[in-house]
């Protein structure tokens, strides 16, 4: 005899199937472009440029996102490139990689990845914009981990490509909202789909083959209390997050920022916010045009 479900099975079964159907669409995300090791390696053997310039023409697409980028004034202030060899020789170690990264990682914020051009070209440039002031914080913080706070602040919202086209899908909802109704979002992500943002974007991080602690500031960048190790890291992508946030919407004013207990923590006042908000005005002024062209 076939015994009926109750409710409450009937319901821990949907859920189980959800999540594991976002799972597998996490995995089947396709691998992160291998050009970042690559030049990262060439860079630290000191290998000479051609051999750099090979290594990233081998994708033409990715090559000319990387040209692009390196265009504006972010990436290269006083100089102008006009060819990769430009760019290698002009941006120096640190900001080749920065691009290279920012170019791989565009692709993933496309339609044909999320299913919804409009939300996700946003959802990049946010990224991008975090990256930017990930950078500008590190630097005025005058942390030694520079690039895995920038990496981990441009990866940091991955696992919402996956999970919104998710709650879009199953839940016919858009979270975007939710996630404006407090920090309790994450839980609220996590009873809807049984796994929040955080989570899923470590875990593609690590698929990705991204170090442990771009993976930790990833899971952690709304709760960065909660990390056990590099903390530093998380609490830079919190920062930089809501600084960010803040610029676009006036319900998050620095003076509120400034009483965070992350933001007291690093020192962060009302004034240094404002200071850095405009530095990334500032920033983000060149890459505007490249974001507009859907990247
Ligand atoms: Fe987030
Ligand atoms: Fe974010």
């Amino acid at each position: 005899m076939i015994r009926e479900m109750s409710g409450y099975e009937v319901k821990a079964l949907h859920y189980e199937l959800l999540l594991k159907d976002i799972l597998t669409a996490a995995e089947k995300l396709p691998p992160f472009p291998d050009v970042v090791w690559k030049v990262m390696s060439l860079l630290r053997k000191m290998a000479p440029i051609k051999q750099i310039e090979e290594v990233i023409q081998y994708d033409p697409i990715i090559a000319a996102r990387i040209l692009r980028l390196s265009q504006s004034t972010h990436y290269s202030r006083r100089h102008k490139v006009t060819s990769l060899k430009d760019a290698i020789l002009v941006l120096g170690n640190q900001k080749l990689v920065q691009v290279v990264m920012a170019a791989c990682t565009s692709q993933y914020f496309q339609k044909k990845v999320t299913g919804n051009a409009r939300d996700d070209r946003e959802l990049w440039r946010h990224s991008v914009a975090t990256a930017f002031m990930g950078e500008i914080l590190s630097g005025q913080m005058k942390s030694k981990r520079g690039l895995t706070i920038y990496t981990a602040c441009l990866l940091h919202d991955i696992g919402k490509i996956v999970l919104d086209l998710y709650a879009r899908m199953y839940l016919q909802v858009d979270l975007d909202p939710i996630r404006h109704s407090g920090a309790q979002f994450i839980e609220a992500e996590r009873r809807a789909l049984g796994i929040d943002h955080q989570e899923l974007g470590r875990i593609i991080a690590r698929r990705w083959q991204f170090p442990r602690e771009v993976a930790s500031g990833i899971q952690f960048h709304h709760t960065p209390d909660r990390a056990d190790s590099d903390r530093e890291i998380a609490q830079h992508v919190y920062a930089a997050n809501l600084m960010v946030n803040a610029m676009k919407d006036e319900a998050i004013t620095p003076a509120e920022l400034q009483e965070d207990p992350v933001f007291q923590g690093m020192g962060l006042s009302e004034d240094r916010i404002l200071k850095f908000q405009d530095f990334l005005l500032k920033s983000m002024e060149g890459v505007e045009l490249y974001l507009k062209n859907g990247a």
